[in-house]
């Protein structure tokens, strides 16, 4: 195994040491251990969002041989928990990230199955709230004949209770946005499975299991605001970084191993903050109805009655002819629907 190995929180870093940190553009990032690192440098109830995506506990600096990958380009050092240990080190890291989230402050942890179990039965000891559990799913799983292939990942979504959660809910999508299939591309958007592929990203230094900037980009948008803090507390490759800074949040973390933190300080040193934000996908402005919040006269309600019988009887669904109406009447899909009812035409 490359790199250091994870023993007990208490045996890596002798109280009588300083944890190296680096500051870039007034983030600050740690070279060590989280669980002592959080207590040492974290106050509690101070940071917005969690992001992070422990090591797997299952000799994760040999996950790349499955893959077809130019080894030149993995940055050595990812420190691995050893499978008997990851039960414990769960809860030591969940403890410090619940002491650290503020109230109504947000938790996305990534895992595999393998050690899910042991993430779960953490977090059921702390008194944070799930909100969602969401499925990754993936390209490029390990090829298999004998059985399905993997190619998933669980996201935990959790909440620190006794606060405003931030879920901003037209962040990307606004919730009249439709496909051309009429779908609304907003609630497609917040369904709990997610299809993001891997980057492959040919002749860059990487981590051996870094996340799409897709992913956390999604993560960041609904649970997060520019100015927000964000932790990190396994940095690896740096990416929920990279990211936050390309969003304009601001950015903490750890990481245990020297050679990764030193190879992605580096790069974060040249991230752009706020890089992220010109491509970024947002609420097409669609204008309001020209007819909103007017009051609604004998005539328009007449004509709102006969119409709807009109495209029903000409074969239109319910949900199509609101929508024809809204354009006719120059009104929104609630204010059809809302009078539709009160007309008591079935609508
Ligand atoms: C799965 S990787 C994180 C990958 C990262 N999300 C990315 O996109 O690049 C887990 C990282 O945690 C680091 N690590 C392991 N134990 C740690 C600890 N106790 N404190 C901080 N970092 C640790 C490993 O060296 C590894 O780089």
């Amino acid at each position: 195994m490359a790199g250091l190995i994870w023993t007990h929180p208490l045996t890596l870093i002798r109280p009588e040491e300083t944890m190296r940190s680096v500051t870039i553009n007034g983030n600050t990032f740690y070279n060590g251990d989280c669980v002592p690192g959080a207590e040492e440098h974290i106050p509690e109830n101070t940071v917005d969002l969690i992001i992070t995506d422990p090591p797997y506990g299952i000799n994760g600096d040999r996950l790349h041989r499955h893959y077809n990958r130019d080894e030149g380009f993995v940055v050595e050092g990812y420190v691995e928990v050893p499978v008997d240990e990851y039960g414990e080190f769960s809860r030591a890291w969940i403890r410090q990230a619940e002491r650290i989230l503020r109230p109504g402050g947000s938790l996305y942890i990534v895992s595999g199955y393998t050690n899910l179990y042991h993430i779960l039965a953490a977090l059921r000891e702390t008194g944070l709230a799930e909100v969602n559990h969401i499925i990754w799913h993936y390209n490029f799983g390990v090829y298999t004949r004998r059985k399905y292939v993997s190619s998933h990942y669980h996201i935990l979504y959790y909440e620190k209770p006794g606060g405003r959660r931030t879920f901003n809910l037209e962040a990307r999508y606004g919730t009249d946005e439709r496909d051309p299939g009429n779908g609304s591309l907003n609630y497609c958007d917040r369904e709990d499975v997610w299809t993001i592929n891997r980057e492959y990203k040919p002749g860059r230094l990487k981590n051996k299991n870094e996340l799409p900037t897709e992913l956390l980009v999604k993560m960041m948008q609904y649970s997060s605001n520019e100015g927000d803090l964000v932790c990190d507390m396994f940095l690896g490759g740096f990416s929920t970084a990279r990211v936050a800074i390309g969003l304009n949040r601001r950015v903490t973390g750890f990481e245990i191993s020297e050679p990764v933190f030193a190879a992605k300080t580096a790069e974060i040193r040249a991230t752009k903050p706020g890089y992220l934000l010109p491509g970024l996908r947002t609420p097409e402005k669609t204008g309001d109805p020209p007819n909103r919040g007017k009051p609604w006269t004998d005539a328009e309600m007449g004509r709102l009655a006969v119409r709807f019988a009109e495209l029903r009887d000409a074969g239109m669904t319910k949900k199509d002819a609101v929508a024809v109406l809204g354009q006719e009447l120059g009104r929104g899909r609630w204010a059809i629907e809302r009078m539709l009812k009160g007309l008591d035409t079935g609508g």
